[in-house]
């Protein structure tokens, strides 16, 4: 049962093979899924199974992502997969950001944990599985930097000629510096994030090189284990909120799609709100959400947040589908928000990168609104990891961040680094507050 790649256009569902190489439906342009059908699968059979194979040592039960196969299982065999041990991230409470957020308490599923440090992992090791299986020798993606860094180091390991595409100047030093080691041909285009996704996307056809961007479907069902694991580290108790950053949509697609099949499926019996956060100079979604219709691009996308600087979502359709089944919420939040939100994640030990505090950001937001009550059961997800992004890190807390518009942010908790004498008295009187 490898199930189908079937059009998402409810006009159109046309169904075609697994093995098919597209990205878009041939009859209407609209997105692909993989489908499967759940009959057959006993909820309390997979538990047991998933739990008793985190005693396993083979590579595949292992792997956070594949040890949840049955749930996405596009492939006849597994000789095609490639795991660098994605998944396994932790679920950490974080009182301090709780009360930051306004809430009584407050979990954070950590995908910063990851191999390449971002959820893109989750994604990757399943897409190039695919690719693999299809006999692909060179993959390619345009990338605000994350999914770069994760495809290079998966088709690296993989043995697969990787390519990448990114805005020449606006991508985090330590996501370029990634996909050089790992080795990866890095094209650096004078253009934005959307533009270079039209160019690769007639580059992957013309050329025959697999495309690797969320717009895959078989990156999406990687993605799904996130949820997965995350319910499974909570005891099968699906909470009240998912919070998650949106750039490019597909993880809010592919959070959406787990869900719906876990109800299908019997793991769970509700299912949990989606709460999107974007930055406000780069919102095309929450501006649909908010007034409907067909989704009006942003042209000249803007933030700090680099990961998320998409004007043109690619998986928009998928996400507000899923956000509506989910009686779900976007918001948009303020460089300054998302900067102070990143510190006090920061102070409860954990850290995360700028895109993935707009989560925080946005929870302040919801609870000061009323829209999320104090006793809400949320679970929010960091994206990436803190050490992505070094330099915004170090100009926020010496007072030195500007916003794309030049204007300078508060420091609000900053922490700037006291330069000392080679004085062991002197020293010790500051330590005293002298
Ligand atoms: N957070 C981080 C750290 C990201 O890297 C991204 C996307 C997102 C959130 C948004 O996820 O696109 O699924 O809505 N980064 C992509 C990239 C676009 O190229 O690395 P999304």
């Amino acid at each position: 049962m490898p199930g189908i790649l079937q059009c998402f256009n409810p006009s159109c569902r046309k169904a075609f093979d697994i093995t098919d190489v597209l990205y878009t439906c041939p009859r209407c342009g609209g997105l692909l899924e993989a489908s499967f059908g759940w009959a057959g699968l006993d909820p309390e059979a997979l538990r047991c199974l998933w739990r008793e194979r985190r005693l396993s040592e083979a590579p595949l039960d292992k792997s956070g992502v594949w040890r949840h196969r049955e749930m996405f299982p596009f492939l006849d065999d597994y000789s095609s997969v490639v795991t660098l041990r994605e998944g396994n991230t932790p679920l950490l409470e974080a009182p301090i950001a709780a009360r930051y957020g306004g809430l009584d308490s407050l979990q954070f599923k950590h995908q910063g944990y990851n191999p390449s440090g971002s959820f893109k992992d989750n994604g990757m090791t399943a897409g190039v599985a695919q690719a693999r299986r299809l006999g692909m020798t060179t993959v390619a993606c345009v990338s605000t930097g994350n999914t770069s860094a994760s495809m290079a180091a998966y088709a690296a390991a993989g043995g697969l000629k990787a390519v990448i595409f990114i805005p020449h100047g606006n991508i985090a030093y330590g996501k370029l510096a990634q996909a050089l080691e790992y080795g990866a041909l890095t094209f650096q285009v004078e253009a934005n994030f959307d533009q270079i996704l039209a160019l690769v996307r007639e580059l992957a056809e013309r050329e025959g090189i697999y495309l690797l961007n969320s717009v895959n479907p078989f990156r999406i069902e990687g993605q799904k284990t996130i949820i997965i694991e995350m319910l499974e580290q909570r005891g099968w108790k699906a909470p009240d909120w998912i919070v998650l950053p949106g750039g490019n949509l597909g993880n809010t697609s592919a959070f959406g799609k787990a869900l719906r099949e876990l109800r299908e499926v019997g793991l769970i019996d509700r299912l949990p709100r989606l709460a999107v956060m974007q930055a406000e100079g780069a919102a095309p979604f929450q501006e649909l959400f908010e007034r409907g219709g067909e989704i009006r691009n942003v042209e000249h996308p803007e933030t700090l947040a680099t990961a998320i600087k998409i004007g043109a979502p690619v998986s928009w359709p998928k996400a507000l589908h899923e956000v509506r089944a989910s009686n779900g919420i976007v918001e948009r939040v303020t460089e300054q928000e998302i900067a102070d939100a990143k510190a006090q994640i920061g102070r409860c030990g954990i850290g995360c990168e700028p895109a993935s505090a707009a989560t925080l950001a946005g929870i302040k937001k919801l609870t000061a609104s009323g829209a999320m009550r104090r006793d809400s059961d949320v679970v929010a997800v960091l994206t990436g990891h803190l050490l992505k992004d070094p330099d915004y890190i170090y100009r926020y807390h010496t007072g030195q961040l500007d916003d794309p518009k030049g204007r300078r942010l508060e420091s609000t908790f900053g922490n700037r680094p006291v330069v000392v004498p080679n004085d062991p008295q002197r020293i010790a009187a500051m330590l005293k507050g002298k």
